[in-house]
């Protein structure tokens, strides 16, 4: 069965009334399009978790800055429902951002109210390099749990610093559903799947492989017995292709987000770099 793609969040509510009113369990994969087989895994897990399955595709603005890639960012809608169609997704919920943020506004924290997380969890990482991201992030994720009320909602572990904010939200603003975290998805040769490795050039693809092989090289020397962060991270540089500008490599506890100088149960290593024009992050947890 194909899924219906629907633009308006009124068309959205008035079918998961329906749902509702039939007790059925709903999945949101909120995505940003361009879907790879990391959005394909999330869907499959939704599907085997849920009777009824949304899929979010929609370019948020407010949560890029004004030098990042908004209207580059890929916009591949038509294949995207296609994935959708083929994994058994029942809608595919693509608004424009007239319709998720209205007509006038000037997308600013003066004109809209935009949920912020707290500054401890924001003001490092990707945060640091990317003011008011998680604020945008935190807005519109808040706005499709409103519209859709999913049971469950479904996101990847490579965005680790949104997927920790994004749980902790749900805490603490006693939101009605539980997120599911789900692995990260590599090709055979490691790189992380990211809509925007498409980006890369073949030599910057290439210069990319070295993000995973760092951080493989610290899952092996922790396995060997190796705790010591200021260790671990001598190594891991040492793997980087000299194109690749690091932004950020840390370690932190994946339960409190603080950072840790040894390794222990739950450790969250997330690398942040720059290849040319390109950002990407990569993560691992060690366990
Ligand atoms: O991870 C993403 O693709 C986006 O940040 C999300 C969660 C869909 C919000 O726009």
């Amino acid at each position: 069965m194909s899924a219906i793609l629907l633009n308006h969040i009124d068309e959205v509510k008035s079918d998961i009334k329906q749902w509702k009113n039939d007790n059925l369990k709903i999945g949101l994969v909120p995505t940003m399009g361009a879907l790879h087989s990391g959005h394909a895994s999330l869907i499959k897990k939704a599907k085997s978790m849920c009777d009824r399955v949304v899929v979010s595709v929609f370019v948020n603005p407010v949560q890029f800055g004004p030098n990042e890639d908004y209207d580059k960012y890929p916009r591949t809608i038509e294949k995207d429902k296609h994935l959708c169609d083929e994994l058994g997704a029942d809608i595919v919920f693509a608004p424009s951002a007239k319709e998720m943020y209205g007509e006038n506004v000037k997308l600013s924290n003066t004109d809209l109210t935009f949920v912020c997380p707290p500054y401890n969890y924001i003001d490092c990482m990707c945060g640091k390099s990317r003011p008011g991201h998680f604020d945008g992030v935190a807005t519109v994720v808040t706005k499709l749990f409103n519209i859709v009320q999913p049971d469950f909602a479904f996101f990847g572990q490579k965005d680790a610093q949104q997927l920790f904010i994004i749980k902790k939200m749900v805490k603490d603003l006693n939101m009605n559903l539980e997120i599911i975290p789900c692995p990260i998805v590599r090709e055979t040769d490691g790189l992380a799947l990211s809509s925007r490795n498409s980006y890369l050039s073949l030599d910057e693809r290439k210069s990319a492989l070295s993000i995973s092989k760092a951080l493989f090289e610290i899952e092996k020397l922790y396995k060997n017995g190796v705790t010591d962060t200021s260790i671990l991270f001598d190594s891991a540089i040492a793997h980087l292709d000299k194109k690749i500008e690091l932004e950020y490599l840390e370690f932190r506890n994946f339960d409190t987000f603080q950072k840790v100088d040894e390794i222990s149960k739950n450790t969250l290593t997330a690398i942040a770099v720059k290849i040319g024009k390109t950002r990407l992050i990569d993560n691992i947890i060690l366990r």
